[in-house]
């Protein structure tokens, strides 16, 4: 399989179905090692990460959440709290995001982004006052074999040169 970088970021889609084969240890530390690994505003590395693994924190994740409900069939989430005192800490939420599912999809580990009712998921996650809970991800291996199909606008309409709004005439 092709793992380079670029690939990756070809091939890769958010993956809401879920196997029931089981991810091993090694397998989440390589995920969470990756968002530790991650740039941060100052290298301040404010981020605080929660892997939940249980069948039960899953189920109790998918209920509090409005568009994550295949979380309860993923083999894990991670929650990634942040300290929004650092400034930026939703840009380096998602850093360390895309790094998490970046090096997933590089061990055949499909992933998703979902978004939860914050007040109940907070209190579930037992989260201290000054952190946010700023993103969260199921993972789990594909229930199919899949190759992303993307659906993205052309570079030509979201992207410009010299100032904005000017045509990008790259050859
Ligand atoms: C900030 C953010 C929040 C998202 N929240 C949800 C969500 O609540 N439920 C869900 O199923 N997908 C969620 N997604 C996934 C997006 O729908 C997905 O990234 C987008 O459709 C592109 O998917 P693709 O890469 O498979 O084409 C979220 C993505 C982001 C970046």
């Amino acid at each position: 399989m092709d793992t380079s970088v670029t690939d990756t970021i070809e091939t890769r889609i958010e993956l809401r179905d879920y196997a029931d084969d089981a991810v091993d240890d090694e397998t989440k530390r390589a995920i969470l090692e990756a968002g530790r690994l991650a740039p941060s505003g100052k290298n301040t590395q404010h981020w605080r990460f929660v892997l939940l693994d249980r069948a039960d924190d899953l189920e109790a994740l998918a209920e509090r959440s409005p568009t994550g409900g295949w979380v309860a069939d993923a083999d894990f989430a991670i929650a990634i709290c942040t300290d929004p005192d650092y400034g930026y800490n939703e840009i380096d939420a998602g850093r360390a995001a895309t790094q998490m599912q970046l090096v997933a999809w590089e061990r055949d580990v499909g992933s998703c982004m979902f978004t939860v009712d914050q007040a109940r998921a907070r209190e579930f996650l037992e989260l201290p006052d000054e952190y946010d809970l700023t993103a969260l991800l199921g993972f789990g291996y594909p229930d199919r074999e899949i190759r992303g199909r993307k659906d993205r606008k052309p570079l030509a309409e979201i992207a410009f040169r010299g100032r904005f709004g000017e045509e990008i005439d790259l050859e």
